[in-house]
């Protein structure tokens, strides 16, 4: 345990960090998770690991810098038609869950399958230099007198689903519409669970459009998760008749087949949420770890009342329509359930279970629910079960730097109602990290990182460059130590990384480069889905 130090909560705001005695064990349950590789199956134990890449240093280089012998090539960036109705690839890529194109038949083809990528935000200002619209000028409060923007706006969020496949040693999009579609600012969209069709969503039973997806995952039945994360575009953008309470949800997309209605699940509460890491319980029940990406916002689990079924599909479809919704508590190391029937906190503050999961923040703040910096992407630890959380920062804290946390659930049980819990990494210049934002496990179980945050020369990160993607150990000689696997382009966030099966490809995207990767017709940085190859990624 000498290297693992404790992390205790003084109260429900102070984190203090104390050495503990006691420590972490590997959990002997059901390590099934659905995030990585072999359809959810854990692939291939062994012991972590040495990197089989020599790492990048930081740099302030233009370009996405990656070890020698690798490389990468741009499979779709913002604008990019992807179908014969020319609908085009959105903007701010991030989430990039890959299906391997038989994955429905149980398979693991690693050189053709869909993808799923998230389009998190507009970038308004660069469409009215497409438009010549004079930004100096303009007010977000006459957006309505903008009709042009305000569908560019609408058309560059939400997802994509493509088609993509290997070729000639590159990846390539197909353009193929039996597949290939947008889900955006204006599709209709199922709402489903207990706050469809309430007063808390105003009635809504269908609302229109995604917006403000930022991570997610995939689900144990080979579809994905895009979560909604800041969705105030009333505010933000000056989105006229905007319905806050029909955004900030998870959303579920099939990418096989376009007909099946895109859903937003309301049993899994309403927050800033980045993702959606699923497992299963000991009996089958499905597991679904949430972070809620704000400063003093916290971590969430959802725990299905149904089961997961192995063997059809179609069974599973309405899984995540009824369950429970918990918070983590961590001074109590115990998962609270924001259950209005069974919890008198709740049932003096909120109307009914609608309520409680459309205003999830204040549920859970009212049953003591820990305030966290900023909990991004979640990932379950795919041979030992363990839950790892990044928590990117809080400035107003002082912690600007960030740090992972690693949870054991009780008995190795996904459903258990306590944890232990301890730092797996924390940020800052021992550890050579900054700001973890998205996590994804290879099949050794070492953990992908990737940052955010915006240095400049003379700020805070100003020591860490442009933004880069770590490979850490979570087990043997190198536990805990980032190796750096590439750096970003300038002003860029890189988000989304996903391994194929075979792990001889790292999907990644470059989010909002500030000049890196323009067009013709496109004078500025574009998002964009990479693939990266030329060596192994895990050994
Ligand atoms: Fe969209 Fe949580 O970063
Ligand atoms: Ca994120
Ligand atoms: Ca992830
Ligand atoms: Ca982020």
């Amino acid at each position: 345990m000498d290297r693992r130090l404790f992390l205790t909560y003084a109260g429900s705001t102070t984190a203090a960090l104390v050495a503990a005695s006691t420590g972490i064990g590997a959990l002997t349950g059901n390590a099934m998770t659905a995030n990585h590789l072999m359809n959810g199956q854990p692939s291939g134990q062994g012991k972590p690991l040495t990197a089989p890449f020599k790492p990048v240093s930081r740099t302030w280089e233009n370009e996405l810098v990656l070890p020698n012998g690798y490389k990468y090539n741009i499979i779709a960036s913002y604008g990019d038609v992807i179908n014969s109705k020319g609908e085009k690839f959105g903007d701010a890529a991030d989430l990039t869950v890959y299906f391997p194109i038989d994955s429905l038949e149980g398979g693991n083809h690693s050189e053709e399958g869909l993808i799923w990528v998230n389009h998190e935000f507009p970038e308004p200002g660069n469409y009215m230099k497409m438009l010549g619209i004079n930004e100096a000028t303009f007010k977000k409060e006459n957006l309505a007198s903008y009709p042009e923007l305000l569908k560019m706006e609408k058309e560059a969020v939400g997802g994509s689903v493509i088609h993509v496949k290997k070729e000639n040693g590159e990846w390539k999009l197909v353009q193929n519409d039996a597949y290939n579609r947008r889900v955006d600012g204006t599709t209709p969209i199922e709402l489903t669970g207990p706050a469809r069709g309430s007063k808390a969503v105003n009635g809504a039973t269908k609302v229109f459009g995604s917006l403000g997806n930022c991570s997610g995952g995939r689900t144990l039945w080979n579809t994905a998760l895009s979560c909604e994360e800041n969705t105030g575009y009333g505010s933000s953008y000056g989105w006229p008749n905007f319905d806050e309470t029909h955004y900030g949800w998870v959303v579920e997309v099939d990418p096989f087949d376009p007909k099946k209605p895109v859903r937003k699940h309301t049993a899994l509460g309403r927050f800033a949420h980045e993702n959606a890491a699923m497992g299963l319980t000991e009996d089958g029940r499905v597991v679904v770890y949430m972070g809620d990406d704000k400063g003093d916002e916290c971590f969430y689990k959802f725990i299905s009342d149904k089961k997961f079924n192995p063997n059809n599909r179609e069974a599973n479809f309405d899984i995540l329509e009824n369950g429970t919704l918990y918070v983590a508590n961590l001074g109590k190391q115990k998962w609270i359930a924001l259950d209005y029937a069974s919890n008198s906190a709740l049932k003096s503050q909120f109307a009914d279970q609608a309520d409680v999961l459309t205003n999830a923040r204040a549920a859970a703040k009212a049953v003591g629910g820990t305030k966290l910096d900023r909990p991004e992407d979640v990932e379950i630890h795919p041979h030992d079960g363990t839950v790892f959380l990044a928590l990117t920062n809080n400035s107003g804290h002082g912690n600007f730097h960030g740090q992972i946390v690693r949870f054991a659930p009780a008995n190795g049980d996904h459903a258990s109602d306590s944890f232990t819990f301890e730092v797996f990494i924390a940020g800052g210049q021992q550890s050579g990290i900054t700001c973890p934002d998205n996590l994804h496990f290879d099949s050794k179980g070492n953990l992908w990182v990737v940052e955010d945050y915006g240095a400049t020369e003379d700020n805070i990160y100003a020591a860490y460059k442009n933004c880069g993607v770590f490979m850490i150990p979570t087990d043997g000689k190198s536990y805990g130590v980032p190796h750096q696997f590439a750096s970003g382009p300038k002003g860029c966030e890189v988000t989304g990384p996903w391994l194929t099966p075979d792990e001889r490809t790292l999907f990644l995207d470059v989010q909002h480069p500030d000049t890196w990767n323009p067009a013709p017709g496109y004078d500025f940085g574009r998002s964009c889905l990479v693939a990266v190859q030329g060596g192994s990624f895990s050994k």
